[in-house]
């Protein structure tokens, strides 16, 4: 039966910016692979799910940050026989502070996650979009990416990597029938900025004064990738931010920022 649909693969679906994902997607009459680690906040998710085929929705728990989850992942689709049209690459986390502190373990989980699952996961369900000459890739980046980040040194390295790697792996498949989009959000108020280990009432504050909601970034994103669009910035206010550290020399963002985060951490 689950060969006849087409399902959409959403990772980090159990909350935050990929819970948005996975409901609207659903919504749209697509069927739904739920991916993250807390398999009881997936299957809440996909008992929440409406649409032609939410029925057909399927919870494949996973720790993405484990070396060789991509491929376990991949098998476990093969396995139940569902045919990935859109992968939505959106699970993604971070290590706050300063930069020679933060925990070697927790750094590599980071880096596994944001770098080398998604890369590993665009390749072994693009391989398969490329063969039938269709298909869609969704990967989230960050604003964040965009300029050195201090005290998100290696976080924003990583999401630096996912925007490159998304235009390049575009550029690649462009006339395949396959195409990737990437999406750039700024703050979102999720639960991302707790989980990067962020304490400073000071900081969240300025964050979500500076947030959008998941719903939003969600729609930005799925709207970007309807239209074929290359890349997206979430935010008038990003993509005005983005524009003017865009004609800055690379070293001025960082400088620009570290006295203004100081006043933050
Ligand atoms: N929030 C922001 O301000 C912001 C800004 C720019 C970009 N982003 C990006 O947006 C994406 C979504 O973030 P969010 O804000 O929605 O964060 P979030 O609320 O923390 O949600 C993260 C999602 O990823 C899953 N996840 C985390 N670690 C995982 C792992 N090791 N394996 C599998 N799944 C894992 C989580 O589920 P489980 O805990 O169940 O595993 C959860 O569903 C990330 O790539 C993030 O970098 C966020």
């Amino acid at each position: 039966m689950h060969s006849l649909i087409k399902y959409a693969l959403v990772t980090g679906a159990s909350g935050g910016i990929g819970k948005e994902f996975a409901t609207r997607l659903a919504a749209d009459g697509w069927a739904v692979v739920l991916v993250g680690r807390n398999s009881t906040t997936l299957e809440a998710v996909k008992t929440g799910l409406a649409g032609a085929n939410a029925n057909a929705a399927v919870v494949l728990p996973c720790d993405l940050s484990v070396p060789g989850a991509a491929e376990r992942l991949y098998a476990a689709c093969a396995e139940k026989g569902l045919s990935i049209e859109l992968l939505v690459n959106n699970a993604g986390s971070g290590v706050f502070g300063e930069s020679l502190d933060l925990a070697p373990a927790a750094l590599e989980a980071m880096v596994n996650l944001n770098v080398s699952a998604l890369t590993n996961l665009c390749a072994l369900f693009g391989r398969d979009m490329k063969a039938r000459g269709s298909g869609r890739i969704l990967n989230v980046g960050s604003f964040a990416g965009l300029n050195a980040t201090p005290y998100f040194a290696s976080y924003a390295a990583t999401k630096s990597y996912v925007n490159a790697y998304s235009l390049a792996l575009r550029a690649e498949l462009k006339d395949s029938g396959v195409v990737v989009t990437c999406l750039l959000p700024g703050y979102v108020r999720t639960s991302f900025d707790a989980n990067a280990g962020i304490v400073s009432e000071a900081y969240v504050k300025f964050s979500n004064a500076n947030s959008l909601g998941a719903e939003e970034v969600a729609d930005i994103g799925l709207e970007a990738l309807s239209r074929g669009k290359a890349s997206v910035i979430a935010g008038t206010r990003n993509k005005f931010a983005a524009f003017l550290f865009g004609l800055l020399p690379r070293t001025a963002p960082p400088a620009i920022m570290k006295p203004f985060l100081d006043k933050l951490v």
